[in-house]
């Protein structure tokens, strides 16, 4: 898809950290953003901002963990705006722990929201998209799906399905006009990382949210297949990491990851005290 210019874009999490950067350069481009998160009131922020500047967004309050419920959500904005064609799954939510220290409502709660919502909203946007033979769907996963992160597996074992249904999804639908993209962000300055509240490992980069931003849009006009924030060297890094995992689980204990990782699931579990 080579112009975004006058499209109805899905983004889930939009009034979120990295969301809403996505949701300003969209509404630039003179996208329409169908903005969808639980909170009303942060809808509310992002749409007031995208109106003063004169772009389009409808803020839609909705859980997306509630999988049954979301033909009613595709329907809602079939009748307000129309066919959907970009669907940008970016919500997603992460909880640090030992893994054992983990209930079950845990590990359903994070891979309800951070993958099979994303499945079913792509399951329920494609006939559309293939009888129209345009569309383009973009995955929000991390870099957390390409190298296990300890003490936030649930989230890792998320992303690395996200990552891996992207592809098997972009093969089925090589034939058509519909491109499938998987974003892979490292440390970002916005959203959940910021939140932790705990500094970035030495030798990481963060990145600007405005980065993610640009890239969303450059997956969607090349049609990229897989797009990791930190560039060469960590494409290089985790292909590595793939032929030699301990070498991997070596570097991360050596950047300081792993203890970062820690401290942040013992700040979590205290605050929940
Ligand atoms: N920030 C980073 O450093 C970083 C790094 C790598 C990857 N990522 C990925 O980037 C994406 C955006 O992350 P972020 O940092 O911007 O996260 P964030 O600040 O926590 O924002 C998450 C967004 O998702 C929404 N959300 C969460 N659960 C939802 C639900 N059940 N239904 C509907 N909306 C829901 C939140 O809004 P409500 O709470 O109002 O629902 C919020 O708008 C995620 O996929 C994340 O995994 C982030």
């Amino acid at each position: 898809m080579k112009s975004i210019a006058g499209k109805t874009v899905l983004l889930t999490g939009a009034s979120g950290g990295i969301g809403t950067f996505i949701t300003r350069a969209l509404v630039i481009e003179k996208a329409t953003v169908v903005a969808v998160s639980r909170s009303q009131r942060k809808l509310n922020d992002i749409c007031t901002e995208v109106t003063a500047l004169g772009g389009k967004a409808i803020g839609i309050p909705f859980d997306i963990s509630q999988v049954a419920e979301l033909p009613n959500l595709i329907q809602q904005i079939n009748q307000v705006v129309g066919q959907i064609d970009i669907l940008i799954n970016n919500a997603a939510i992460e909880k640090y722990r030992p893994f054992h220290l983990y209930t079950l409502q845990d590990i359903q709660s994070t891979l309800t929201t951070n993958l099979v919502a994303s499945m079913e909203l792509t399951r329920l946007v494609l006939p559309s998209m293939l009888a129209h033979n345009s569309g383009h769907i973009v995955n929000i996963a991390s870099g957390s799906g390409k190298k296990g992160m300890p003490y936030n597996s649930i989230y890792s074992a998320s992303k690395a399905g996200l990552i891996m249904w992207t592809d098997a999804l972009r093969q089925e639908l090589a034939d058509t006009n519909i491109g499938v993209s998987v974003v892979c962000p490292g440390y970002t300055a916005a959203g959940m990382f910021s939140a932790l509240g705990v500094p970035a490992p030495s030798l990481a980069r963060v990145a600007p949210p405005e980065e993610v931003a640009i890239a969303v849009l450059n997956a969607i006009k090349k049609n990229q297949a897989e797009v990791l924030l930190d560039g060469l060297i960590a494409k290089l890094l985790f292909s590595n990491f793939q032929l030699f995992p301990q070498f991997g689980d070596f570097l991360y204990k050596l950047l300081g990851m792993t203890k970062l990782n820690k401290i942040s699931a013992e700040q979590q579990m205290r605050s929940s005290d």
